[in-house]
This record gives structure tokens, C-alpha cells and sequence, in this order.
């Protein structure tokens, strides 16, 4: 008798996903296996984190006498050594590297693909045990095989992306991702330690009434956004909208994935880039958002994944969400 399985798990629909295509040849489903592994060990960690003050903090020494890792920090060398073990990553590129940093052997140089990261984004939201996340970004290199891999493999623009995600480290732990094919969420079953299909084929609502944002730098905005943010606040506007900011991208875009709405992070007076990264922040989530069905832009009215990149750590504001919503934000821009 056949066991009646009723989940698949992110290898599994990887795997089926790439059999779509009778040239694919499986290198782009080994990679996402190894990021949901090394997150894995990242959300091991993560859930710990409120022992610290029983195991150790930081700058301390534990009972076996190791220094404590910052969670940043320990996140990075983890996905670091986990794709330099992979077959298929040639190098990558992270927050937490100033440089991108080169596999340089025989097997890496060998490999199609370079990999993006910001290793753990809204760390500042674990003190307060609050979601936080990882966010990836997976392009094809285009140096030659067989070469070192170079910075013009990691400056591709968002819309070369083959694929993108995050893990969501939250009241359950996911892992989303992005093809040309479309958006799929998986749920960490922690039972058997395999993120399993949840969240099949997501679309973000082309219209929501959260709108998200530091409203703290209000007085530090330009008179379009400080306008747009007064219409949201109108009392006698015929739709009411709810302000929702938790201050960790990848949870505050998780809700607008899923409920609808825009997260913003302007440019202001002090910022004229804004704050968020482009190469593995806003890329990989905009990527993921455009194909669900929404629309990022950096509020001139270009698209974020058009944006030719001119550095790994380059700002650029953004304007992310239900499509609505981001053509109302730009309603208000001054021509
Ligand atoms: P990180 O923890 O990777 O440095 O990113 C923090 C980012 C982002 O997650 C969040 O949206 C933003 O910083 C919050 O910034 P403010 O505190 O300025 O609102
Ligand atoms: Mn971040
Ligand atoms: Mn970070």
C-alpha cells in the first residue's frame, strides 16, 4: 500500500518545478536546498536567542568557553560555508561583506550561479523577539566557466534575477521564493525539519489599506510623501487605512505580500538614497512582489528591478506593494 502523504516538501517541488523543463538541469533547485539548510541552522539559532542571558550574550564567553557569535554575524558564516560547500555557487555577495567574496576553486569556478544575502535583516527586532528574516538573490554569472567569478556577476539588475526569497523567522518559520514561474511559500514542519508547500502560487492583492513606514521621519520627507501620508491619515477620507510598521522589511513585506498594502522607505533630507539596500534587499523582494503581481518602484516611477546597479551595498528608496496603492503613492509625486 502506497503512504498517503498529504505534504511536498521544497526539494520535492523544486525538483517537479525543474522537470517542466526538459533542459533545466537541477543546479538552480540545489542551491535553494542549500539556503533553506543553511536557514535551517539560522532559525535553530534565532529561536534560541532569548537564552542568551542563561547561555551567554555576546562579547561573553559560554560554559564551554567559546565566544558568543553576534546572530548577524554567525547567520552570514553559516550561509557563507554552506554555499561554498554547494556544487553549484561560485561566490557571493552579503550585508555583512564589504567585498563580494570569491569560491576560487576548481568546483566553485565551475559553478553557473552567484548568490546575494542579507543574512539576517531586522536584527534590531530581537531583543524584542520580533520576526525577523534572511532575504536571497540568485543570478547566473556571466564570466566565463571555468574563471573566478567577478563583481560584474553580482551587478545584474533585479530583472535578471533567476530567483529570489526569504525566510520569514516568525510565530512559524517560512521560506518564500520566487521564479519566472511564479511565488511559493513553505511552512518549517519542525517535527521533520523540511519546509513544506503552504502557501501555493501567492498573488499580492492588487489593493490593501495598510500602509508602512518610519512615519517618525514624517518631518524629514519631501511634500509629496509628507502629502500622500496625510491623505492615508485623513479622517474623512471614504477608505480608512491602518499604519502598521514593525521595522524588519522582511516581516513588514510578508504582510503586504499577503494582506495587501505598501511598505515605503523614501528618500528624506538627511538620506537622498534612502536606507535600504538595492542588490539584496530591494531586488530580491521586488522581484518577488512584481511577480506575485505587485509593483516596486524607487517613486520617480522606475521600476527597482530596472535600476542598473553601480555598487554590492548601493540605497535606493522604495515604494513596494499592491499596485494600487504604489500608482496612488505616485498620484502625489510632482511631475
Ligand atoms: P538590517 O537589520 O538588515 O540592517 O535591516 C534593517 C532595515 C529593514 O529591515 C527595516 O525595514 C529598516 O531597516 C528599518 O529602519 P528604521 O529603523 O530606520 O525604520
Ligand atoms: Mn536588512
Ligand atoms: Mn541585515
Amino acid at each position: 500500500m502506497r503512504p498517503n502523504r498529504s505534504f511536498i516538501t521544497l526539494d520535492e517541488f523544486t525538483i517537479r518545478e525543474t522537470r517542466r523543463f526538459p533542459k533545466a538541469t537541477g543546479e538552480l533547485a540545489t542551491i535553494l536546498r542549500d539556503i533553506g539548510l543553511a536557514c535551517k541552522l539560522i532559525n535553530e539559532k534565532v529561536k534560541k536567542a532569548g537564552l542568551v542571558d542563561i547561555l551567554g550574550a555576546e562579547g561573553a564567553t559560554n560554559v564551554q568557553g567559546e565566544e558568543q557569535m553576534k546572530l548577524d554575524v554567525f547567520s552570514n558564516d553559516i550561509l557563507k560555508n554552506v554555499l561554498e560547500n554547494s556544487s553549484e555557487c561560485a561566490g557571493v555577495a552579503s550585508e555583512e561583506e564589504e567585498d563580494f567574496v570569491v569560491f576560487d576553486d576548481e568546483y566553485s569556478n565551475n559553478s553557473k550561479y552567484v548568490v546575494l544575502f542579507d543574512p539576517l535583516d531586522g536584527s534590531s527586532n530581537i531583543d524584542v523577539n520580533a520576526s525577523i528574516g534572511t532575504i536571497f538573490a540568485i543570478y547566473k554569472r556571466t564570466s566565463k566557466l571555468g574563471e573566478a567569478c567577478n563583481e560584474g556577476d553580482f551587478l545584474q539588475k533585479g530583472r535578471l534575477l533567476m530567483a529570489s526569497g526569504y525566510v520569514i523567522y516568525g510565530s512559524s518559520t517560512m521560506l518564500v521564493y520566487a521564479t519566472k514561474l511564479g511565488v511559493n511559500g513553505f511552512t518549517l514542519e519542525p517535527a521533520f525539519g523540511e519546509f513544506c508547500l503552504s502557501h501555493p502560487n501567492l498573488k499580492c492583492p492588487e489593493d490593501g489599506s495598510i500602509y508602512s513606514i518610519n512615519q517618525g521621519n514624517y518631518n524629514k520627507f519631501d511634500d509629496d510623501v509628507k502629502s500622500y501620508l496625510d491623505f492615508c491619515m485623513d479622517n474623512e477620507n471614504k477608505k480608512s487605512y491602518r499604519h502598521r510598521y514593525i521595522g524588519s522589511m522582511v516581516s513588514d513585506l510578508h504582510r503586504t505580500l499577503i494582506k495587501g498594502g505598501v511598505f515605503m522607505y523614501p528618500a528624506d533630507k538627511q538620506n537622498e538614497h534612502g536606507k535600504l539596500r538595492l542588490m539584496y534587499e530591494c531586488n530580491p523582494l521586488s522581484f518577488i512582489v512584481e511577480t506575485a503581481g505587485g509593483k516596486s518602484t524607487d517613486g520617480k516611477g522606475d521600476p527597482i528591478l530596472d535600476i542598473e546597479p553601480q555598487e554590492l551595498h548601493q540605497r535606493v528608496p522604495i515604494y513596494i506593494g499592491s499596485k494600487n496603492m504604489v500608482d496612488k503613492i505616485h498620484s502625489f509625486k510632482k511631475a
